[in-house]
């Protein structure tokens, strides 16, 4: 195993009629709160009157940053940063999904500081400081709520980048379970989707001395594969929901990835695909990862893929690579079965910008992504290929 650093300093509230401890966590970080919030849901949900309430009670003012999209954007973030100097706002508090969750990161990071955000993202400038967040998660998925990543887009220079930094990291998160039981049927597939690709973006390796985390990995897999379909089918069920949302943060929070080398590639390729054509991440990751593992099995992946098939779909076969197909075939029937279009023409992207984004998805890795096997442009374009 190699040598790691795991620190999440985040404090977790999970369940029920929290959200007073939640206001109380966040008046000790400080009495003026950003709200950073989506297209309205919820508000439209109550969840925002509960939390908004519970912090007013314990003496915290606010002032609202409304209209974060999915696939957050530059000009939001520069938006709520200027709110903060306005308002001389102490604390960052969003509620809503990863898009929010991940806005509210680079206003926290963005207001401390002259330098352009969109620098932050590039990484052109260095992030020194940052106001405290304290989140509320309302969809399972990308996991914002316990990790120090997060995603913006640049509509004018098509570009959709991840930035970390260990000062975004929430100082407090609420997970109720409860708050995600009104996500629709294609956010909840999408969310079950990324929480698998996430994992499987560490599992999916060539070292096999991480045991501990690989089984972790797959009890993470397992728990989206049994509790997917259950949320999908019947959204209030709040055994399903508690499960998903705990999987969610711990697909990401670091600690499956801990001593294995990490390189994420289908995000990467993912990413390139809703900078250009704006689709729900999840949905890409799910049409391309099977592409991804038939594209890259050979002699050193059978193994790797032919477990999964086991451990995970129960299958087994003949042969390694028999058994590998067939686990591949059985993750496309998965997402198929929670109606996530499977291709994408389905999601009305053609051939038009396959070689420009295949080409952008590794040029921040330097031309090649050494993930479960190096990736090269040419190795993407394939993929997206198969993947039409
Ligand atoms: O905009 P509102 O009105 O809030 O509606 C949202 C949005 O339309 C709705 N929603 C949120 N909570 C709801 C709800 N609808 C009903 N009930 C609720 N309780 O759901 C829709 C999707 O929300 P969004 O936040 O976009 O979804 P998600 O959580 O999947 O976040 C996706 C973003 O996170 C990035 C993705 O690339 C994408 O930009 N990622 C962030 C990561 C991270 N921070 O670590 C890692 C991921 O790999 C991912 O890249
Ligand atoms: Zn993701």
């Amino acid at each position: 195993m190699e040598n790691f650093i795991f620190h999440v300093p985040t404090e977790v509230l999970f369940g029920h009629d929290l959200e007073e401890t939640f206001a109380a966590r966040v008046a000790a970080l400080g009495k003026r709160a950003l709200i950073v919030i989506g297209g309205g849901s919820v508000k439209r949900l109550g969840i925002y009157d509960a939390i908004v309430d519970a912090l007013h009670a314990h003496g915290v003012d606010t002032v609202e940053c409304a209209g974060i999209s999915p696939n957050p954007r530059i000009d939001e973030a520069k938006r709520g940063i200027a709110l903060v100097h306005k308002e001389n706002i102490e604390v960052i508090v969003p509620i809503g999904g990863g898009s929010v969750l991940d806005c509210a990161k680079l206003i926290a990071a963005g207001a401390k500081t002259d330098a352009d955000p969109w620098d932050l993202v590039l990484g052109k400038a260095p992030i020194k400081d940052a106001l405290p967040l304290a989140t509320v998660i309302t969809v399972a998925a990308t996991g914002s709520e316990m990790d120090p990543h997060s995603v913006i887009s640049n509509p004018e220079t098509k570009q959709k980048l991840g930035w970390s930094s260990p000062l975004a990291l929430p100082r407090v998160s609420y997970l109720n379970p409860a708050y995600t039981y009104t996500v629709n049927a294609w956010h909840t597939a999408a969310g079950t989707a990324d929480i698998m690709s996430h994992t499987m973006e560490s599992y999916f390796s060539v070292e096999d001395d991480a045991y501990l985390q690989d089984s972790i990995s797959e009890a993470i897999l397992r728990t989206c594969i049994k509790y997917g379909p259950v949320a999908f089918k019947d959204p209030t069920n709040e055994e399903a929901r508690a499960n998903l949302l705990w999987a969610n943060s711990w697909a990401i929070n670091g600690l499956i990835g801990t001593g294995k080398a990490q390189a994420w590639s289908v995000h990467a390729m993912e990413h390139e695909l809703s900078a250009y054509y704006d689709i729900t991440h999840g949905v890409g990751l799910a049409i391309l990862t099977p592409h991804w593992l038939r594209h890259f099995l050979n002699d050193k992946t059978v193994s790797r893929i032919a477990r999964f098939a086991k451990v995970i779909f129960s299958i087994e076969k003949k042969t390694e690579y028999e058994q590998a197909e067939a686990g591949i075939a059985a993750l496309s029937e998965f997402f198929r079965s929670l109606d996530i279009p499977m291709t994408l023409k389905e999601v009305d992207i053609d051939e038009t910008h396959l070689a420009e984004m295949a080409k952008n998805s590794v040029a921040r890795s330097g031309g090649v992504i050494h993930g479960f096997q190096p990736m090269t442009a040419e190795d993407v374009e394939a993929i997206y290929r198969a993947a039409l």
